[in-house]
Parts: structure tokens; C-alpha cells; sequence
């Protein structure tokens, strides 16, 4: 029997400022994905463990690895922070859990495998969180966590720099704050036997700039500290706005170059 669980008094409209939650619904820049990834092809290749297992899906987001796992998995637990986005996965694939990663309502030893992906760079206390996908794990148990290169999205940075806003000076954007380069030590505060694979390069070929915007807003909370003095927020969005939207009439497309790492924790 799926269940739903909120937890009360988390406002999805508070909490997009704080934790790169998002506030709308439009296919983001991670949809543009290219070659993109057919995930069942993934999921075999690099998530084995999943098959038959209880799996959480930690910062699941609107679900996009849902129903492939749910189709491998004994049961799937899918939790964020956002029950906007929670509630758009399909109630009979997944349970649902509005949580927090760093203090999850799971007992000890819950699950077999806990899936991370691209979330734990939002997490304020990311040795906290490595240390509850432990105690949810039972022994055995394994966590898998996708990131990004330290070097990956320069042409987004770039973007943001241009329009008024050192994109690093608010305290590492993006996956600065967990990526293929640091995850090992940051990892380590809940697991003895880390080890990372780098996947092929891809890239997000974005052609709307909305859906620029919608990632810089999602963001707000690691770019708002590092406007140049005198720039405002609204004011910032708005020339990135125009920016990007000259950059896309004029080359058909904004490029956004990735290179993920997955981590196998144990
Ligand atoms: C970039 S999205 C990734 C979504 C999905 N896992 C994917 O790979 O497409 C990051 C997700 O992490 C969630 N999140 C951020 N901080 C969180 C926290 N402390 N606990 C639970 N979820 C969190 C956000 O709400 C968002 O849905």
C-alpha cells in the first residue's frame, strides 16, 4: 500500500530559496540533456544493486529515475524536500516522504541501497547527510551518488558572471560544494569504502532561457551572497534574461558542457 508523507510546515515557496528547490514545473536545463540518457541503460549499467532491494531515492525531485527503478526494486521510497515536485510521481511506483536528508524519518537499517543523485551539493550539512544515508542503510547496504566535475557548467558560470554576480563568492555554486573532486572526503564522514567512476562528457543544449532563469532562481540561495555591490536580484535575473535570450536568437542553442562522477559508498 503506497503511502504519502508531508511534513508539516514545510512551504515549497520558503524553501526554493534555501535549498535549490524548485518553483515551477517547466522541464529544467538537466531535461536538455545530449547524447540523453536512456536511464534503464544507466540503471543496469551502474546501479545494480537496486534490483529486488528497498531503495530511497534521496532528493528525488519530480521523479525522473522513478519508474525505472521502480520496476527493478522490491520497494521505492522517494523523499525530498519539495512536495511540489514529490507530487508529481506517480503514487503506485513510489512511496513519498517530504524529509531532510541531513535527519531523515527512517529507522536504522531501513534500506538496502540509498540513491543520490545530483542533490547532495544542496545540502547545507553534507557530513550529516552522508552519516543518515548510513543509519538508514543496513549493513551491506550501499549508496550510490551522482555529481559533477568542479570543472563541468563553466559556459553557465560564465553566464552569471557577465551579468553582475561572482558565482562562487556566496559559497561554492553548483557542484563545487560536491563534486567528483571532493566527494571522497566529504563522503567519508559516513562511509569506510568510497569509490568514484567519471561517466563520458555530455552537455545540456538548452533552447528556451526560461529554463536558464528557472536554474539561476533555484540557485538563489548560493548566488544572492556573490551580486556585485550595488546589483540587485531581480535586476540580475533580468539581464541574464536578455543575455541568454540574445545568446540562444543568435546561436540557435545555450551549451552547457557536464562531466559526472558517480560514487559507490559502503
Ligand atoms: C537537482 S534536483 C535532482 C533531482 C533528481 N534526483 C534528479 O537527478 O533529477 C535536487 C533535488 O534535491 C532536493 N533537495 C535539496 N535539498 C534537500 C534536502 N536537504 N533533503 C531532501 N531533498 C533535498 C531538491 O528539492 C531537488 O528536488
Amino acid at each position: 500500500m503506497p503511502y504519502r508523507v508531508g511534513v508539516p510546515g514545510i512551504d515549497d515557496r520558503a524553501h526554493h530559496r534555501t535549498a535549490g528547490v524548485a518553483s515551477t514545473c517547466r522541464p529544467s536545463i538537466y531535461d536538455c540533456r545530449q547524447p540523453p540518457v536512456a536511464l534503464s541503460t544507466f540503471v543496469d549499467a551502474h546501479l545494480s544493486r537496486i534490483r529486488d532491494a528497498r531503495v530511497m531515492d534521496a532528493g528525488a525531485g519530480a521523479g525522473p529515475y522513478v519508474p525505472v527503478v521502480a520496476a527493478r526494486a522490491a520497494e521505492l521510497v522517494a523523499v525530498d524536500l519539495a512536495t511540489i515536485r514529490l507530487s508529481q510521481i506517480d503514487a503506485t511506483e513510489a512511496h513519498q516522504v517530504c524529509g531532510d536528508v541531513q535527519a531523515l524519518p527512517f529507522r536504522n537499517g531501513s534500506f538496502d541501497v540509498v540513491m543520490a543523485m545530483h542533490m547532495l551539493y544542496h545540502v547545507p550539512d553534507i557530513a550529516a547527510a552522508a552519516r543518515e544515508f548510513r543509519r538508514v542503510l543496513r549493513d551491506g547496504g550501499v549508496l550510490y551518488a551522482l555529481t559533477n566535475s568542479t570543472s563541468a557548467q563553466a559556459e553557465f558560470a560564465e553566464l552569471i558572471r557577465r551579468n553582475g554576480c561572482d558565482p562562487s563568492a556566496g559559497g561554492d555554486f553548483g557542484a563545487l560544494r560536491f563534486s567528483n573532486e571532493n566527494g571522497v572526503e566529504l563522503l567519508r564522514a559516513g562511509f569506510d569504502h568510497i569509490s568514484v567512476v567519471e561517466l563520458g562528457p555530455s552537455r545540456l543544449v538548452v533552447t528556451d532561457p526560461e529554463q536558464l532563469v528557472d536554474e539561476v532562481e533555484r540557485n538563489r540561495y548560493l548566488l544572492e551572497p556573490g551580486l556585485r555591490p550595488g546589483v540587485a536580484w531581480r535586476a540580475f535575473v533580468h539581464d541574464v534574461r536578455v543575455d541568454a535570450g540574445r545568446l540562444i536568437a543568435r546561436d540557435g542553442d545555450f551549451r552547457i558542457g557536464e562531466r559526472h562522477g558517480l560514487f559507490t559508498c559502503w
